[in-house]
């Protein structure tokens, strides 16, 4: 039996651990707060900040964990390399952490070593340098701060007026100590995806069906498998995933995002873990979710093929308001509806947009992909949560 600590306990967390306990794995769940999702069903759970190198010190000398599996990307990466040094597995590798929470670091890879086909980017640390690279790059363009996740700080200029507000927008959204931000040319793509990649210790990397998804404040809300596209912009996709993940190295679940335009795949960014859009494998469309290929992975179990049993959809059930007690209804609405399924989350407070279950549908392969992702998203709709 291998010991995991987990950092972070949101709902891929906790469908993680889930997995993970089905195969008789010991999990140690961390989060900042108590009683967070993937702590619900873990065996041992540590509330402490995870940007805090000696409270992270702290619990791996406390558990002596064999692996370290990194949920978020706030966590103090750095010393991700230490633990990889004193013989844990970091999942999937210090070094795929720490490049990914910062997009300077995983950009840079992509488009200078590894030369993938992205957007047009620079970077500016004040708001004079923003015009230059405003200047530059064109616009309409999207500014990001190095170090942030969900859209935070995240904003499209369209024009000279919103350069002063898109500098001050990324300063409120930033995470950490950087003030950095990048500028990318806005590509006016057909549709996104996400490739779910598998790396393997016996070297067989293994991907998903295609994942589709729309955005909306910088979350996901409904994605989709398998989304329809060409075939050579998936193989395309295939060999960008493949070194990217192939130059950070380890072994698991991987979330690959690409934007699909008129003049080609583009990659944008990948999380060396299982992705938000990836929960519609929850829906059964394959033969493995991507929370055991995750686990498996991770504790050397070989996969010799991800195969796509069925289509399927997931549309995101939100909070409207602030309550420390959250309570929902309409559940009893969606629960007989045929080939349809929800999870709650069991978070344990809510605020407007905050993320509080999901809703999963399926039908067979020969079914239509837009009347199940309708048929999810519509079913999202009947729950609420209250205060
Ligand atoms: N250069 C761009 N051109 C057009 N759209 C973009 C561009 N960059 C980002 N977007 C849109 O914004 C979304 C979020 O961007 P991105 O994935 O870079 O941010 P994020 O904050 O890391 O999001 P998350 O952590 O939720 O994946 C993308 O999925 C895409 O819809
Ligand atoms: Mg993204």
């Amino acid at each position: 039996m291998a010991k995991i600590l987990l950092l972070g306990s949101g709902e891929l967390g906790k469908e993680f651990v889930i997995a993970a306990q089905r195969l008789g794995q010991y999990v140690i769940a961390v989060d900042s707060y108590a009683n967070a999702p993937a702590m619900q069903v873990a065996h041992e759970f540590e509330v402490i900040d995870m940007l805090n190198g000696a409270a992270l010190d702290s619990i791996v000398a406390k558990h002596k964990p064999d692996y370290i599996v990194p949920e978020i990307e706030a966590i103090r990466t750095e010393k991700l390399y230490d633990y990889e040094k004193q013989g844990i597995t970091v999942v999937p590798s210090a070094k795929a952490t720490n490049y990914t929470m910062n997009r300077k670091a995983i950009r840079d890879l992509a488009a200078k070593d590894l030369g993938l086909k992205t957007a047009n980017y620079r970077y500016a640390n004040s708001a004079q340098s923003l015009h230059n690279a405003v200047s530059q790059i064109g616009m309409p363009c999207v500014v990001k701060p190095l170090m942030s996740s969900s859209g935070k700080g995240q904003s499209t200029i369209k024009t000279e007026a919103d350069i002063n507000k898109a500098w001050e927008y990324s300063q409120e959204g930033s995470r950490g100590d950087v003030a950095e931000v990048i500028v990318e040319a806005f590509v006016n793509f057909d549709y996104e995806i996400t490739l779910l990649t598998l790396t393997q210790n016996d070297g067989n990397t293994l991907y998903c069906a295609p994942i589709g998804h729309r955005q909306e404040r910088g979350d996901y809300q409904e994605s989709w498998q398998p989304a329809t596209m060409d075939q050579n912009h998936l193989e395309t996709a295939q060999e960008m995933a493949k070194k990217v993940t192939n130059a950070l190295g380890g072994n698991g679940i991987w979330g690959v995002e690409f934007f699909i335009a008129p003049d080609g795949v583009y990659f944008s960014e990948l999380s060396p873990r299982p992705h938000d859009t990836g929960m519609v494998t929850l829906a059964g469309t394959q033969n493995f979710n991507e929370f055991e290929l995750h686990l498996r992975a991770i504790i050397g179990l070989p996969i010799p093929e991800i195969t796509l049993e069925r289509m399927g959809a997931s549309a995101v059930i939100l909070a409207s308001e602030f309550s420390e007690n959250p309570t929902f209804s309409g559940t009893e609405n969606v629960a007989p509806l045929a080939k349809t399924d929800f999870r709650i989350f069991g978070k344990p407070t809510s605020r407007p947009y905050r993320r509080m279950g999901v809703v999963v549908t399926h039908d067979s392969l020969s079914g239509n992909i837009q009347d199940v992702t309708n048929r999810a998203k519509n079913a999202a709709k009947l729950i609420s949560v209250h205060k």
